[in-house]
């Protein structure tokens, strides 16, 4: 059977926004597998921000999107052919194969991760459970620290990771505070969330909003964006504080990205400096199972909730990136590449 694969290649590089002239479609034939090979059909593609970065031609903590390769993502799939003895057709699994339909890769690729329906829906392993939730447990538990009792201030918290660092804080027993745009997202935070306070960060009075919200100051800030919102806690962070820097979306689009000013200016610039760092969630790549067990038991005993974005269609992932990056996505941003 000749099965159709397409596929979003990168084709230019954005300056700002990527609109859609910066991919290019294909449609072209699955190859034949070779032996050691599977084949998954992809049901959902992550859509993250670190896919902005990558598009631009400089290397982070990892190289940039070749022009003519194809986009990098995540997916959830099916297996539907094997030449591997690590799979069998039917099996769920988790794959970095990019933006397209069909991916052929071997059966023993370290990042290939089983999904298992019945534990969660097969979505939430590209969200809660899957690499942003990692993100979330491992730069809070290990860079952050937080104690019983302290103050835990999470920026983007509607959001993928944003949502899992202010539970697993209520969880350790933290004042949660997040940071969000809109009054919808704040209310969700709160009401649904559990979160003990979200700062609306649109509406115009940032820094003494975040005041209220901080009676005791901030003891942990869980960094995602950047900016205004990070001037602003850097002002209430109490000595002794620690600032895991997961990312700082707002700059994400900027055509200077190199002369912006990042979290590392803001914080390093203080007396005392407070502990602050980059990190990757790779770093803890071999505890990657721990925590999605973890991450899924305080799912199914209610403690974690989230909420996910589901754009139909691999042809509407440039859209769903622009979403990601001007806040109109609410929760996990998925495309949903065919049927379960
Ligand atoms: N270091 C790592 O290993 C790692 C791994 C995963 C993610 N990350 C980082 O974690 C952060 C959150 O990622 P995510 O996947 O959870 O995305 P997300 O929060 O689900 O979506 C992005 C959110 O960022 C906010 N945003 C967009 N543009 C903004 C702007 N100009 N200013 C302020 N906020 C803006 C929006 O929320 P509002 O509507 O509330 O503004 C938007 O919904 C990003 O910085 C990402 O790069 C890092």
């Amino acid at each position: 059977m000749t099965r159709i694969n397409q596929r979003w290649l990168l084709d230019k590089r954005p300056e700002g926004m990527p609109e859609d002239n910066c991919w290019k479609w294909e449609e072209v034939d699955v190859p034949e597998l070779k032996n050691g090979e599977i084949l998954i059909k992809s049901l959902y593609l992550s859509i993250d921000p670190y896919m902005r970065g990558r598009m631009n031609d400089a290397v982070s903590y990892t190289g940039p999107v070749q022009i003519g390769d194809v986009m990098v993502g995540e997916s959830v799939g099916i297996v539907v052919e094997s030449k591997s003895d690590n799979f069998k057709s039917g099996d769920y699994v988790c794959v970095h194969g990019g933006w397209q339909s069909y991916i052929a890769v071997r059966g023993d690729g370290p990042e290939l991760f089983q999904a298992d329906p019945d534990i969660v829906p097969l979505s939430t392993y590209l969200g809660t459970v899957g690499m942003p939730g990692r993100t979330a447990y491992f730069g809070l538990t290990r860079l952050g620290k937080p104690k019983e009792g302290e103050t835990v201030v999470v920026s983007a918290a509607s959001g993928a990771v944003g949502t899992v660092v202010g539970q697993v804080a209520k969880i350790l027993g933290c004042r949660a505070v997040g940071v969000a745009g809109g009054e919808a997202k704040c209310s969700y935070v709160t009401d649904e969330l559990g979160l003990d306070a979200c700062v609306d960060y649109k509406a115009g009075n940032l820094e003494e909003d975040l005041n209220n919200a901080c009676p005791n100051g901030i003891d942990v800030y869980f960094e995602n964006v950047g900016g205004e919102v990070t001037r602003a806690v850097a002002k209430l962070l109490n000595p002794g504080s620690r600032v895991p820097i997961c990312g700082f979306i707002s700059k994400y689009n900027s055509r200077d990205i190199m002369n912006e000013e990042t979290p590392f200016d803001v914080f390093g610039a203080m007396k005392p400096v407070p502990e602050h760092r980059f990190f990757v969630v790779t770093e803890w790549f071999d505890d990657w199972a721990n925590a999605t067990k973890e991450l899924s038991g305080w799912i199914k005993e209610g403690k974690i909730k989230y909420r996910e974005t589901v754009t139909v269609g691999l042809e509407n992932a440039p859209q769903a990136l622009r979403d990601v990056l001007t806040g109109k996505n609410f929760g996990k941003q998925l495309v949903k590449v065919a049927d379960e």
